[in-house]
């Protein structure tokens, strides 16, 4: 079976689950929440359209659902970009990342969730991080001013920045303060990575260039350890500028990444705009996730989810034909071109000092088509001692594999298998990444997304005590799936599914947050006045007024939200 067309086709909505598997466990708590692109089938990319947000309550009976089903909640995210396509569609055209309009940028946030006690923010590689109401999961506020950010990644000012960030800020928990980046281009078409740091309290960032930090495809993560950032050239994309300018895509990914180490107190300690250098070093195959223990004092350990022979650049496109020679998919068009190995995860320990580094551990597998993506305990006792690993593959799928992407790469691929394979969760043991255990999905049809580990909080820290939560897209309805983190192989201990049978489109990351849903008071960033002086005059009386207008919109409405 190929990916489901229900991935592309289907819209988001709320939905009562319904327990039809298993036993609910007593003792888990909180929500998992979900970010998702609405479906783009304008745009040639259809994975870059807003973002949704959607929250699934761990314990049934609650908003609104009845007291023996379980509440999934979504919401198109109102930003203001969201606000002005909404308002203006007309004047908003197809372009490489996402839409372009008169306005600027927009910025999509459609990638992750980031939950900060209690408070709740989106994220995408091309915007700032942009809070949300953790309950309506309507828009509250962008992280840091235009001003305080400073220039955008592509120059000039507009009322939507085009800012190339990460779409996996982190939360430092010792600092209580966020670490984001943001990038600009090279002349040679690379980028400049900056660090960007957010107390979370006001409307200004702080953000310091790293002088030798230079990555040609993204940041698409940033994680950390008590003293280090750990950045990196995630490999996974690569702008095509030929692509760019309405040509074939011939840019392929390397085999080999910059990952950098920076001390965040010498970026703290210094003046706002101080040139850093990272540490730099190497790690192979590319990579688009990553997560460092907390603990550094014996050097910086890092598990690496490769994403091998994997180019997000390629997308599918009406007239390909897919790894076995068959037409692809109408309903696949626009989504990325899946994995041309088996990925492989590693841990490598990196000593600043020396600048050495060591693969302590590495796993791949016949069955480890398709990484998709992980679940972890994010407390700082998990970071610090992380047990077990949780990671969702999806399988090989023949499919969702462009022929054009095949030949380009030619003999830089092993042998590709003749149908699709089955995907699995996999549980490893931190350290020598050993399988703990996997549970396997036999049904081709199933396609497993984004994981979420939930804790069970009366007991140890590290991934091993608590809940997997793993939604399960299919063209015959949605589930989410529960698993015991200690026996992934049991099976799901619970399933919930779709009241009839309704399909749920693609999903992207996933977390873990509690559910207390206490407001957080404090001062957030007003959208009418982060609008650069002179903008809204250069965009003619038409247009402005339509800024004018969702100022005004939004004014009313985060008002509303944070009374
Ligand atoms: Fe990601």
């Amino acid at each position: 079976m190929p990916v489901p067309t229900s991935a592309l086709s289907a819209r988001h909505q709320d939905l009562d689950l319904r327990l039809v598997e298993g036993v609910w466990p007593e003792g888990i708590r909180g929500d998992a929440v979900f970010s998702a692109p609405q479906v783009a089938t304008d745009l040639p990319f259809a994975l870059f359209g807003f973002g949704v947000l959607c929250r699934l309550s761990l314990r049934p009976g609650r908003h609104g659902a009845d007291p023996d089903r379980f509440a999934w909640r979504t919401n198109v995210i109102d930003t203001p970009s969201q606000r002005l396509h909404a308002a203006a569609a007309e004047t908003f055209n197809p372009g490489p990342t996402g839409y372009l309009s008169p306005f600027g940028f927009p910025n999509a946030a459609n990638t992750a969730p980031l939950p900060w006690d209690g408070r709740l923010f989106a994220t995408w590689d091309v915007g700032r991080p942009v809070e949300v109401d953790p309950v309506s999961l309507t828009f509250l506020g962008d992280v840091g001013s235009q001003r305080s950010w400073g220039p955008a990644t592509l120059p000039g000012d507009s009322v939507l920045p085009f800012y190339f960030t990460t779409a996996h800020p982190v939360v430092d928990p010792e600092r209580q303060c966020l670490w984001t980046v943001k990038q600009s281009f090279n002349m040679d078409g690379s980028t400049q990575l900056h660090v960007v740091h957010w107390d979370g309290l006001g409307t200004e960032v702080s953000v310091w260039p790293i002088s030798n930090g230079v990555v040609f495809g993204s940041s698409h993560t940033v994680s950390q350890t008590r003293e280090y950032l750990v950045l990196a050239d995630s490999g996974n994309f690569k702008a095509d500028p030929g692509e760019m300018a309405g040509g074939p895509r011939t840019v392929t990914i390397d085999d080999d990444a910059a990952v950098y180490l920076i001390r965040k107190d010498a970026l703290l300690d210094s003046p706002i705009g101080t040139p850093h250098e990272g540490t730099p070093f190497r790690v192979a195959p590319t990579t688009g996730h990553f997560y460092a223990c907390w603990d550094d004092s014996d050097g910086v350990r890092v598990l690496f989810e490769h994403m091998d022979r994997m180019d997000l650049g390629f997308k599918l496109q009406a007239g390909d034909l897919d790894a076995l020679g068959r037409p692809v998919d109408p309903g696949l068009v626009g989504f990325y071109n899946t994995a041309m190995a088996p990925s492989t995860i590693s841990e490598v320990l990196f000593d600043p000092a020396t600048q050495q580094r060591k693969v302590e551990a590495h796993h791949r597998d016949e069955w480890s088509w398709n990484l998709e993506l992980s679940a972890m305990d994010w407390s700082v006792a998990g970071m610090e001692s992380p047990v077990l690993h949780h990671v969702a593959y999806q399988g090989y799928r023949p499919g969702a594999v462009s022929q054009r992407a095949v030949e380009i790469y030619g003999d830089r691929l092993g042998p590709l298998p003749g149908e699709d394979t089955p995907g699995s969760l996999v549980s490893f043991r931190r350290g020598s990444l050993e399988v703990h255990s996997r549970h396997e999905y036999a049904d081709t049809g199933d396609h497993i997304t984004s994981p979420a580990f939930a804790p069970d909080l009366d007991r140890a820290r590290g991934g091993q005590h608590g809940w997997v939560v793993l939604p399960v897209l299919s063209d015959e309805g949605f589930r989410v799936e529960l698993f015991d983190a200690a026996d992934v192989g049991r099976g799901p201990v619970a399933v919930l599914a779709s009241p009839n049978r309704e399909c749920v489109p693609v999903m992207l990351h996933s977390a873990w947050m509690r559910d207390d849903d206490t407001p957080v008071d404090c001062e957030r960033l007003r959208f009418g006045d982060d609008i650069p002086e002179g903008v809204l005059d250069s965009l003619g009386p038409e247009l402005a007024a339509v800024v004018d207008g969702v100022v005004a919109d939004l004014d009313v409405a985060v008002a509303a939200r944070t009374v």
